[in-house]
């Protein structure tokens, strides 16, 4: 005790003090030095690397094309800029800090989407991001983790599972158009269908997922307010370099308000997994009891299905990855969806001939049917219909692009490599408006996916869904994205006189 005390006195008396500042000092400014030394050094070796790619323009060796990056309509310019430039790939960095390879043309997106699962890695520039929100779930994880995972979820996108998911798009929507037909009568004349259409989508998704009526489109809830909080947020925060350390990040006002809309999502998850698991337990004991399944009437949703799904050996997914899938099932699924199904009546609203036509097939297909129900087998019985949403999905792709990071150097055409490391990121908007793929890229014009046409294109021109190991059952999706559109397509339009 009296030498602790000793000590503290030394360091407290004023030659002590300066000496501990001095030492504290020189220890941080070796800290700095060395990170720095190595910073550099980094940079200037992943430079000469990737020497052999078209660079734009740059503020400085140093800085780069850092601050450049926007996710706004002039990002999108940019790229195009890019796109009419360079013709297939060029390369950026940001700062000393990114690496980066951006290629947009299909013969440089081939062998990055299709390289094996294993030796492909989610960067964390992008994709970091989202971990505190979406956990080890399948759009971030990796390699075997990523494998196992996708085995055990590929039931839950099964087609007897989204058949039956096509009631409730039919619900979800009915309640937007009297809610639509509401706000005309009160005197509304200009109607947000952005927000509109994600609370849709958000609806219908909760009811997929969970079976849970949130009666969001006609009251507000807190967990649809955090889940778009939380996906503005996310962007927010990429555009900001200094936000992407983690402790400066969760120190600032944004960072704060993540935190709590995060609580909101995850007691809102981890609430219904638990409920549900007890549930299932429960009604298996009735079962065993009983001898009979009591389990029949209710309809299974999403987490009942990866509930019980199990791999070879038997084994489930944990709570915490259930929750992790749902997570991203809410984030993956309504953002997407609503920006598709929106630019969608945006063109049609723009091309009437096309609408006309569309309407036409749907008449068509209704001819003879009592009510205006729409079934799963319909859908592949709209094939103009099917063409003006996959061009919709050309021309304006709801996700821009998707980034890798690769365990090994990739090899492009033209011999360039791509060194490890580097983030790569696959232009989906460039592929999609390269005019060496598309004529008249900037066109809304749904003939181009005329059956005839779309096979002289190279399979990598169209890719909104992304390709290769992590796009497999994006078919599937795909259809069932559709639904939610083709409702609303279908029911304004026998609306109209
Ligand atoms: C028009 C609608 C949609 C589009 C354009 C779209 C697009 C994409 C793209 C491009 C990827 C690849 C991301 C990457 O490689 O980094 C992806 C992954 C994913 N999406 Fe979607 N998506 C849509 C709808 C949905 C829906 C409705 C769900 C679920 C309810 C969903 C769930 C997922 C999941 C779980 C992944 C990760 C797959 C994996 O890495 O194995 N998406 N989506
Ligand atoms: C990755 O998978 C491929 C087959 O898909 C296999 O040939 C290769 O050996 C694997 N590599 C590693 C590092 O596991
Ligand atoms: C790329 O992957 C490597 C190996 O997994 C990792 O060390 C590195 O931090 C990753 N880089 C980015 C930007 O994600
Ligand atoms: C349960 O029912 C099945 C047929 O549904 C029957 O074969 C079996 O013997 C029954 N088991 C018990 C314990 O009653
Ligand atoms: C869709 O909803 C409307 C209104 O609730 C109903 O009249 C129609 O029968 C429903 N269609 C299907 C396929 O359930």
């Amino acid at each position: 005790m009296a030498l602790l005390y000793a000590v503290l006195l030394q360091v407290l008396s004023w030659s002590g003090l300066c000496l501990f500042l001095r030492l504290l000092a020189t220890g941080l400014a070796g800290v700095l030095g060395v990170w720095t030394v190595r910073l550099l050094a980094r940079h200037a070796w992943y430079t000469r690397r990737l020497s052999r790619f078209n660079t734009p323009p740059t503020h400085s060796w140093l800085i780069g094309h850092l601050g450049q990056m926007r996710s706004t309509e002039e990002g999108l310019q940019q790229v195009d800029e890019l796109v009419q430039t360079y013709k297939h790939s060029c390369c950026w960095f940001l700062g000393p800090f990114y690496h980066l390879v951006r290629v947009f043309h299909p013969d440089y997106v081939k062998p990055l989407l299709m390289a094996s699962a294993n030796i492909t890695v989610k960067d964390e520039l992008i994709y970091g991001h989202l971990r505190p929100w979406l956990g080890q779930s399948l759009l971030i994880s990796s390699g075997e983790e990523w494998s196992r995972k996708r085995r055990l979820l590929t039931p839950a996108f099964h087609f007897d599972i989204l058949k039956n998911y096509i009631l409730t798009f039919n619900s979800s929507t009915d309640t937007m158009h009297n809610k639509w037909h509401r706000l005309v009568a009160e005197g509304t004349t200009n109607i947000e269908m952005f927000d509109q259409i994600t609370l849709m989508t958000l609806d219908s998704l909760l009811k997929c997922a969970f079976s849970y009526q949130s009666n969001c489109q006609e009251s507000t809830s807190e967990y649809v307010s955090a889940i778009v909080e939380l996906s503005d947020l996310v962007i927010d925060r990429r555009l900001r370099i200094l936000h992407h350390w983690d402790w400066i990040y969760w120190k600032t006002q944004q960072g704060q308000r993540f935190k709590r809309a995060l609580n909101v999502v995850h007691r809102f998850t981890r609430d219904v997994v638990q409920k549900r698991r007890a549930l299932i337990d429960q009604q298996r004991e009735t079962e065993a009891l009983t001898n009979q399944s009591a389990g029949q009437q209710r309809k299974k949703d999403f987490v009942d299905i990866i509930l019980l799904s199990k791999d070879e050996d038997g084994q489930g997914l944990t709570d915490e990855e259930i929750q992790a899938e749902a997570n991203t099932f809410m984030f993956a699924g309504h953002d997407t969806t609503a920006s598709a199904i929106c630019w969608t009546l945006y063109n049609l609203a723009r091309h009437t001939h096309y609408q006309e036509k569309c309407r036409q097939e749907l008449m068509e297909l209704m001819e003879g049917r009592e009510g205006h129900e729409i079934e799963w087998d319909d859908l592949s019985n709209l094939p103009f219909t099917t063409m003006c949403i996959k061009e919709s999905l050309r021309l304006h792709s709801p996700v821009q692009a998707v980034t890798r990071n690769y365990t090994q150097d990739m090899t492009l055409p033209g011999d360039l490599t791509v060194p490890k490391g580097v983030i790569c990121l696959v232009s989906l908007y460039g592929t999609h408006h390269n005019p060496e793929v598309w004529t008249n890229p900037h066109e809304y014009d749904p003939l181009r996916f005329e059956p005839t046409g779309t096979k002289s294109r190279s399979a990598h021109g169209f890719i909104p869904f992304s390709s290769g190991p992590r796009f497999a059952w994006y078919v599937t999706l795909g259809y069932r994205r559709k639904q939610p559109g083709l409702f609303l397509i279908y029911n304004p339009l026998k609306q109209t006189p």
